[in-house]
């Protein structure tokens, strides 16, 4: 009767979804770090526990992330994504990532899921149909939105922000936000040109918003405890509340994408960021659809939805996505979105088109047993709160000097002693000493602490806690020195090994959602399936009697060798990278340097030259004169945006007539790898004529 009347009481469902990855790419370990681990870590021990949780996650297909990508390997954007939605799938599931459904965007439920959904916020008012101006690039005839369009963060100063958000500082961005934008595809400056779009007025929502961010307060109801939260979430979401919310369009030109699901709508998608986040919606029902159950029970009632995202999708998760849910009312709003912060790698931020990264699919190509290993890194390493960064040499570390020396160690003592005195059967407890009793107390204390540390997404204090089991099962072995009362008392040693087994078969438990292949791995050594979670803490797993299996090595070291290999690979893509660079010109005299009269110079005037698209004429104050000089910086500079700029200009370069201008200098600047031109400035202090030697 009580487990009927538990069953029933426990309706409660866990919806967890982990960020859809754009299918532009394989993942690397900063992805793995700040969103998949995490969440799997936190599902699997909702299963554990026996909860009702379903784990979504799947390829993100859309948007300018997989056109642009198509357009830079030559390629299509269904070959795009074919390509790595099958490289990703395959990782996950390598590294034992354990999603329920790993789908993708390009599936039709998902097509006619986000279609539906759009329509019935178009019927309901919630979108405003507008026509405005919005950049677009007249040599490609396309409009530029989100990725097709890069520019100068407003809010960091970073130059290579996207038109929808800035992957430096994390904010999401608009294109006219940025300053000098420049079209990605012709690397020119766009123009303005009228379109109409569907609008979401985000505006309308700022009051509710508010008051469920910062209070968890819905409806007048206490939604979430918003003390569980992260303060960077938050933060993010209140400076963007902050900063005003104004309409955002939920539409877009381009052919490649979901079809806007309305008549007069040729040629228009939906927002990757509305087709996306309905993605987990849309994988749940195909889910349901394979496993015999109603999708709806995740979407609606008691449930509680959790996003695991990185940073920089965090006011999609917390303010874009909330407001579609809340406006399409039928669904249930995030409890909480614990958001990650960036991982770094060996001194440098992980970088797809450096190749500076480790990738996941590679990492398991050439170590396919060390899945756990890299688990234990890069939880220890999480970047929970803020930027952390992954060295090889901190994996071998972590593996020698905690996984091996640690865990590995204290469950191979536990499980060769027995061998050794008991012929690998579980001896029977005596009467307890102190040392047991306080052991058996700490033992019993930690599946609390566990429980309480995960369930406010705290993994890696969670991790460091079930190491401190193994810690806990090695001072008590180094207390109790079984292997010198061998000798004398081999009742006290029975009593001794009988407990450090209990820690041993604890640690299955504890270690279950960090390190599964492991603590498989230890179960077999003691000749047990699977612990449920209502035996953690329990000092009587094992009963008396029963018959081990003969330990192997747990865990092996990483030798400086693997190390060394490692860097050296990454070091080579770094030459590689470097190798792209112009070569060294040929040497020339100290002579022929000093012949040259470089100065800073302050731009007090530019306008285009007529009929020529690449020049800017600029009037420059040179310290000595103001003098004009015809620069050929147009495509990547407005003369708006080069007023006021103080750059360096070669004087005594004989002056020339471009296009009917005469100009009297040359404006350095330097040139990027994609051929991208900015200006060489210098400190604040040095405006004024100032020679450079
Ligand atoms: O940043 C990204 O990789 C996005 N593709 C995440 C999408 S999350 C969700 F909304 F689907
Ligand atoms: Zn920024």
């Amino acid at each position: 009767m009580l487990s009927y009347l538990n069953d029933y009481m426990s309706k409660q469902k866990y919806t967890v979804t982990a960020a859809l990855p754009y299918a532009n790419g394989p993942l690397h370990l900063g992805h793995i770090a700040g969103v998949y681990l995490p969440a799997d870590i936190f599902v699997r021990f909702m299963r554990m526990k026996k909860e009702d949780v379903l784990f979504v996650c799947g390829s993100d297909e859309h948007g300018a992330a997989i056109t642009l990508r198509a357009k830079k390997e030559n390629s299509t954007p269904q070959a795009i994504v074919d390509k790595y939605h099958t490289i990703n799938k395959k990782a996950f599931a390598d590294f034992n990532i354990s999603f329920d459904i790993y789908s993708r965007t390009s599936n039709q439920i998902h097509h006619e899921t986000a279609q539906d959904y759009f329509k019935k916020l178009n019927a309901n008012g919630s979108f405003v149909e507008k026509t405005t101006e919005q950049y677009y690039d007249t040599e490609f005839k396309q409009f530029l939105a989100d990725r097709y369009i890069t520019g100068t963060c407003p809010k960091c100063g970073n130059d290579n922000a996207y038109g929808d958000q800035c992957e430096k500082c994390g904010s999401a961005l608009s294109p006219t936000d940025l300053i000098n934008p420049v079209s990605t595809l012709s690397g020119k400056s766009p123009v303005l040109k009228e379109t109409s779009h569907w609008f979401l007025p985000m505006e309308r929502h700022e009051d509710w918003l508010r008051t469920w961010i910062k209070e968890g307060v819905l409806n007048g109801k206490q939604h979430h405890n918003v003390k569980d939260w992260r303060n960077q979430v938050i933060g993010q979401c209140m400076s963007w509340i902050d900063g005003g919310l104004h309409p955002r369009a939920m539409t877009r030109d381009l052919d490649w994408g979901v079809k806007v699901p309305l008549p007069n709508a040729e040629g228009k998608v939906l927002y990757v960021w509305l087709d996306a986040p309905i993605g987990y919606i849309s994988a749940t029902k195909e889910w349901a659809l394979e496993n015999g159950k109603n999708w709806e029970d995740y979407w609606t009632g008691d449930t509680k939805l959790v996003h695991f995202i990185g940073k920089d999708n965090i006011v999609f998760h917390t303010i874009i996505f909330p407001i579609l849910l809340k406006e399409h009312g039928d669904y249930i709003l995030p409890d909480n979105v614990p958001a990650y912060e960036f991982l770094n790698l060996e001194g440098d931020k992980f970088s797809t088109s450096r190749n500076w990264a480790v990738w996941l699919h590679e990492f398991m190509a050439e170590n396919p047993t060390k899945t756990d290993e890299l688990k234990y890194t890069l939880t220890c390493i999480a970047p929970e709160s803020k930027d952390s960064e992954f060295t090889w040499k901190e994996y071998q570390a972590r593996v020698n000097n905690e996984l091996a020396d640690i865990l590995g160690n204290f469950v191979n003592r536990a499980i060769v002693l027995t061998d050794k005195y008991f012929q690998g059967e579980v001896p029977e407890r005596g009467e307890l000493q102190d040392i047991d009793k306080d052991v058996l107390k700490e033992l019993a204390a930690y599946p609390a602490k566990l429980d309480d540390l995960i369930m406010r997404y705290k993994l890696r204090d969670a991790q460091t806690e079930a190491m401190n089991l193994a810690r806990l099962g090695n001072k008590y072995l180094a207390e109790t020195e079984p292997w010198k009362l061998a000798k004398t008392d081999l009742i006290r040693v029975k009593t001794i090994m009988n407990i450090a087994l209990q820690i041993t078969a604890n640690l299955t438990i504890a270690f279950e959602p960090f390190l599964p292949q492991k603590s498989r791995e230890i179960a077999h050594f003691l000749n047990i399936g699977n612990l449920d979670w209502n035996l953690a803490g329990s000092d009587s797993i094992l009963a008396a009697g029963h018959k081990l299996n003969q330990p192997a090595i747990l865990i092996e070291k990483v030798d400086d060798a693997f190390v060394e290999a490692q860097v050296q690979k990454l070091e080579a893509t770094k030459m590689e990278t470097a190798s792209s660079f112009a070569k060294q010109k040929e040497n020339i005299s100290f002579d022929d340097f000093t012949k040259m009269d470089i100065r800073t110079g302050k731009i007090l005037a530019a306008e285009r030259v007529p009929k020529a698209d690449k020049l800017l004429k600029l009037t420059v104050d040179t310290g000595l004169d103001k003098r004009t000089v015809v620069s050929g910086i147009a495509e990547h500079y407005t003369p708006e945006a080069v007023i006021g700029k103080t750059v360096a200009i070669l004087m005594n370069l004989a002056p020339r007539t471009i296009r009917g201008v005469e100009s009297q200098g040359m404006i350095l600047m330097a040139e990027n790898g994609e051929g991208k031109l900015s200006f060489v400035s210098p400190e604040t202090g040095f405006e004024g004529g100032c020679e450079i030697r």
